[in-house]
C-alpha cells in the first residue's frame, strides 16, 4: 500500500529509497516494494549525460517524474526540485513545486540546503501542503561551492553546519532529511537528534533509511565504482554483452531465426512468384 508522509514519520523498519528516472525503472522499483522513490535530479548525470546536476531543467524533472509516476502509481514519489528553481526566494521555490506537484502527480518535492532562503522556502511550500524533504551535507548541486564532490562535516564547523541545518529544515517543516556523503557518527548524532526521518547516502547505517542511485545499486556504469554506492548487479556488464550477442548474431545470419520468423503457406507465397 502507498506511504502516507504521516506512516514515513512514524516507520519502525529503515526505509527504503531508490531514484527512478523512467517507467522500466519505476516498475522495478514498485515490484521490490520500496517505501519511496526519488525521481533525483542525479538524472542529469546518470540518464542525460551530464558532468553535473546543474543544467537540469524543471522541464527535465517534470518529463521524468511524469513517467516515473506512471511506473509506480502505487509508491510515494518525491522529485527534486533543480538548481536555480526555488534558491531565488519562496514564491519561485513555491511555482516549481506546483508545477511538479500538478504535472506529475509527485507526492513530496525535494530540495538541497538550509539557507535562511531555502528554510523560508520550506516553510512556504509545507504551509501551503506540499511535503518537502530536505537535503543536507553534500549537495551535488552546488558541489563546486563545497568544494567538489567530497565528504562533508568532518571538521567541527563543517559537522555543525550539517547539524544545524538539518534542525533548521525539520523546524521549517521538512518530513525528511536527505543526509549525503558525511561521517557515519555525525550521521548518527542527526538522527537522534531529529524527530522526522533521516534517509541516507553515505552516511553509515544509523539513519532511519537509505536512499541509493538507480545506475549505481545495479551497476549500469562498468568500472564507475563509488564508495558511498553498493553494486548489487552489474547490469552494465550484462547490457553490453548482451548486445554484443546480438551485434554478432545478425552479422552471422544467426538472427533472427525459425522462431523469431512468420510463416506464409506454400500457395500463397507460389501466387507471389
Ligand atoms: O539526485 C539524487 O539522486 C539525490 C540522491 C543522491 C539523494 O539527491
Amino acid at each position: 500500500m502507498k506511504r502516507s508522509v504521516p506512516d514515513l514519520l512514524q516507520a519502525a523498519d529503515p526505509l527504503v529509497m531508490v531514484t527512478a528516472y523512467d517507467y522500466p525503472g519505476a516498475r522495478h522499483a514498485e515490484a521490490a516494494g520500496v517505501d519511496l522513490i526519488l525521481v533525483g535530479d542525479s538524472l542529469g548525470n546518470v540518464v542525460l549525460g551530464y558532468d553535473s546536476t546543474a543544467p537540469v531543467t524543471l522541464a527535465d524533472m517534470i518529463h521524468h517524474g511524469r513517467a516515473v509516476r506512471r511506473g509506480a502509481p502505487g509508491t510515494f514519489v518525491v522529485v527534486d526540485l533543480p538548481f536555480g528553481t526555488y534558491q531565488t526566494g519562496a514564491a519561485d521555490a513555491m511555482r516549481s513545486a506546483v508545477q511538479v506537484i500538478q504535472q506529475t502527480g509527485a507526492d513530496a518535492v525535494k530540495l538541497e540546503g538550509a539557507t535562511p532562503e531555502i528554510l523560508e522556502a520550506v516553510t512556504v511550500l509545507t504551509r501551503n501542503g506540499i511535503p518537502v524533504m530536505g537535503h543536507v551535507g553534500l549537495m551535488p548541486q552546488t558541489a563546486t561551492a563545497q568544494g567538489g564532490l567530497k565528504v562533508q562535516g568532518r571538521d567541527e564547523e563543517g559537522a555543525r553546519r550539517t547539524l544545524d541545518g538539518a534542525l533548521a529544515l525539520q523546524e521549517a517543516g521538512a518530513f525528511s532529511v536527505v543526509l549525503e556523503a558525511i561521517p557515519a557518527r555525525l550521521a548518527r548524532l542527526i538522527t537522534e537528534r531529529l524527530v522526522v526521518p533521516t534517509i541516507g547516502i553515505g552516511a553509515g547505517v544509523h539513519c532511519r533509511g537509505q536512499v541509493l542511485v538507480y545506475h549505481d545499486l545495479l551497476g549500469l556504469y562498468e568500472g564507475d565504482e563509488k564508495k558511498l554506492a553498493k553494486r548489487y548487479a552489474e547490469l552494465g556488464r550484462t547490457s553490453r554483452e548482451a548486445l554484443s550477442a546480438y551485434a554478432r548474431e545478425v552479422r552471422a545470419r544467426e538472427f533472427p531465426g525459425k522462431e523469431h520468423s512468420f510463416v506464409m503457406k506454400d500457395e500463397v507465397l507460389g501466387k507471389l512468384y
